[in-house]
This record gives structure tokens, C-alpha cells and sequence, in this order.
């Protein structure tokens, strides 16, 4: 079954529910045994448990997003940022090394150097270009190396594959942040990768209404990883399960549209002459547009791009005025997003150099013209006031 298929029907079955094409929300902490054997023989992770480890609604989200990812099975939490938080301690002890991409989401890098820091588990960031190099800062004591391509604010794309290869012959494992390419556009088992975490919140979600992550493993992790997570972990609110599987209904659909009009913007901008340099790993020429045909399925509709070294009040006029563009946190949503961004200030491994005024985008499901003119007014302003 292709993906634009098994969107629509992963995770539900009408039969079971009278017909009804949707599964039910089901609302529940206390879950009933009918009998005290069956009280005894239940667990967490097999069958309905207790609310915090989910009901039928998580189940049935769960098992849509682990079918489409190609993993074994999936635990769904609060956020993306608890699905890495939990994984990374599911995983770690005291003690061990994680290889960290330097172009990681900021806010891991936060747990990395505070939490993980504090329990005694060493971090080293790589250069995400890294590829089988990796081999290299591979220590006896080297549990995991973490990878997210590409990286959601300066859009590396990574070897997966071949970091995969290095890490596996030497006894470790590799996790990634897969929520830029969703399920839909890369598939991480497939590419040897042990543990994939994603912000259910972005494209899944796809309304910006929810908060919502995956830790999806292989079969051989699944029980000490779900484990794990569970320990730590919030649980996902069935409200919000279920609109994290209304929007999966459409994911495929939603998914085409921010490929092609983020491809049209990041060509746009490419030709403007108030911009010196576009990351979009879809785009011939990026760097990382060689990796990126060979592993990826497809493009989303978040890239990065930078602007010549204008003024401060001048960017401002640009991007106060914008009127469907947005300013805020997180992308994934239908609707259109550029904020200013700051990558020299998370980075250690691999210093980014500024060359200009760092922007990142996300082109949602707007008519491209109406975005382009909307951008077209706001470079007037900013040369107006340059
Ligand atoms: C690449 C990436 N991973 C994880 C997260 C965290 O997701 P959440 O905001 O749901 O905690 C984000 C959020 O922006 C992200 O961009």
C-alpha cells in the first residue's frame, strides 16, 4: 500500500466501532478489569492499561505513525521535545557518550549540556557533514550517536546511511529527529536508523493546535525503549490523539502543497538580489541536495535563507508589516511563518559563520502568488527603509 493510501486507513477500523469511520475519543485514567486474573496478567504496553499508558485512541495513532515510519512500534508523548528528552533517557545511563549533530534543534542541545550533563553522560557535537568519519569519535563508552537531517534551522542534509554503518560496527546505535522530512518523505528504518523520534506537533498535527511527539523503534528496542519513555514521559491527551490522526488523514495531500509552493518560494528568493544564499535541500546546487535525492522522498515546506546585512530596523519593516507571514515558534501548520534566526548561537562544534541575516521560513498551504506578493511588498519596505 502507498503512503497517500495507508494515511487514510492506518489506525481505524469501522468495523469495530459500528461503522463509524473515525476511531472514538476515548477519555480514561482508570481503565476496569473483569477479573482479579486478569487485573494480574495485564501490563503496560500490551493491551489498555491505565490512561497514562493510552487508550484506544493512542493505540490507534500509534500503530498509523509506526506502519508509516517502517518501525517496529511507536509510543506517542505531550511533545516532540519529550519524545527526545524520554528516548535519550530510555536509552543513556551514567557514564556513557552521546555523539550529538552540532546542527541539532536547540532545545536538545539545552537537555544534552543541563540534564544529560548532570547524570553524568557525556556529549560530544559532531560536524553533521560528518558521514563514516563518525567511526572517529567512536569511544568504547559511545552508546548512541543522535542525528537530525536535515537540521531545522541551517538544513544539513547527513549520511545516514553511512553514519549508520559506522556506528553499527562499533556496537552503537543510532537515533534521529525526523520531523522536517515526516514519515512521508523519509523513511528512517529503511535506512538503518535504530530509533526515530518526531514532533507530532508539526506536520502531523498540521493546524498548529497541538502538542504531540513519537518515539518509534525496532522490534529489538521496542520494550526497553517504551519502557523507558513511559517512565518519564506525559502522556499524549486523547483530544489530542485524535486530531494528531485527523490530520494524518490528509498528511499526504497537505504534504505536496508545502513541497511545491516551498520550492517555488526558495526559487524566488534565490533570484532576489536582497538575498545572498538559500538552504533548501530540494534545490540543485544546495549542498546537501546530492544526499537528499539519494535518501529522501521529498521536501517539506521549511527552509532556511539569508539576507544581505541590512539594518535592524529595515528586517523589522520587512517583517512587521508582512501579512501572511506569521512570526512564532514551530512550523507544520497551514499557514505561512518567517522569523529572523540566530545559528551562530548554537553551534560549538562546527562554528557557523554569519555572512548576512539568517532567516527561516515555512511556506504553508496559502496560494504561492498571494505569499510572493505578500513577500515582494515586504523587500520594498525593507529596501525602503535599508
Ligand atoms: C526538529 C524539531 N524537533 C523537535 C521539536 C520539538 O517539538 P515540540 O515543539 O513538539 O516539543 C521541534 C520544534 O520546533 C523541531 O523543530
Amino acid at each position: 500500500m502507498r503512503d497517500a493510501t495507508l494515511v487514510t486507513v492506518a489506525g481505524r477500523d469501522p468495523s469495530r466501532q459500528q461503522g463509524v469511520v473515525n476511531p472514538a475519543v476515548y477519555r480514561a485514567s482508570t481503565i476496569l478489569f473483569p477479573t482479579v486474573e486478569a487485573m494480574e496478567q495485564a501490563r503496560p504496553g500490551k493491551g489498555i492499561y491505565y490512561g497514562r499508558y493510552g487508550t484506544p485512541t493512542t493505540m490507534a495513532l500509534q500503530d498509523a505513525v509506526a506502519r508509516l515510519e517502517g518501525g517496529h512500534a511507536s509510543v506517542v508523548v505531550g511533545s516532540g521535545k519529550t519524545a527526545i528528552t524520554s528516548m535519550l533517557l530510555a536509552v543513556l545511563r551514567s557514564g556513557d557518550h552521546l555523539l550529538m549533530t552540532d546542527s541539532v534543534y536547540a532545545p536538545t542541545r539545552v537537555f544534552c549540556d543541563g540534564t544529560l550533563a548532570r547524570l553524568g553522560i557525556e556529549v560530544t557535537y559532531y560536524d553533521p557533514g560528518i558521514g563514516g568519519g563518525i567511526a572517529e569519535l567512536i569511544r568504547p563508552e559511545t552508546r548512541l550517536v543522535f542525528t537530525e537531517s536535515p537540521g531545522s534551522l541551517t538544513f544539513e542534509v547527513q549520511d545516514i546511511p553511512a553514519i549508520v554503518e559506522s556506528a553499527h560496527a562499533r556496537g552503537c546505535l543510532v537515533a534521529m529527529d525526523n520531523t522536517w522530512a515526516s514519515p512521508l518523505y523519509f523513511k528512517p528504518f529503511a535506512h538503518g536508523v535504530d530509533i526515530s523520534v518526531q514532533a507530532g506537533t508539526k506536520y502531523i498535527g498540521g493546524h498548529s493546535d497541538l502538542m504531540m511527539g513519537f518515539v518509534t523503534c525496532t522490534e529489538e528496542l521496542h520494550e526497553r525503549v517504551r519502557k523507558g519513555v513511559h517512565e518519564v514521559a506525559t502522556a499524549a491527551a486523547p483530544d489530542d490523539c485524535y486530531l494528531a490522526l485527523r490530520g494524518l488523514r490528509t498528511l499526504a495531500v497537505r504534504l505536496e502543497r508545502h513541497q511545491a509552493s516551498g520550492l517555488r518560494l526558495a526559487e524566488w528568493l534565490k533570484a532576489r538580489s536582497e538575498v545572498l544564499e538559500v538552504r533548501h535541500p530540494a534545490l540543485p546546487g544546495d549542498p546537501g541536495h546530492t544526499l537528499w535525492k539519494r535518501d529522501f522522498l521529498g521536501s517539506s515546506g521549511l527552509f532556511g535563507f539569508v539576507v544581505k546585512p541590512y539594518a535592524k530596523q529595515a528586517v523589522a519593516a520587512m517583517l512587521d508589516g508582512l501579512e501572511l507571514f506569521g512570526m512564532g515558534w514551530s512550523w507544520g501548520g497551514y499557514e505561512s511563518l518567517l522569523i529572523p534566526t540566530r545559528p551562530e548561537t548554537c553551534r560549538t562544534a562546527t562554528p557557523w559563520h554569519v555572512n548576512g541575516l539568517p532567516m527561516r521560513m515555512h511556506v504553508g498551504l496559502e496560494d504561492p502568488d498571494d505569499l510572493i506578493a505578500d513577500l515582494e511588498a515586504g523587500f520594498a519596505r525593507l529596501n525602503a527603509a535599508a
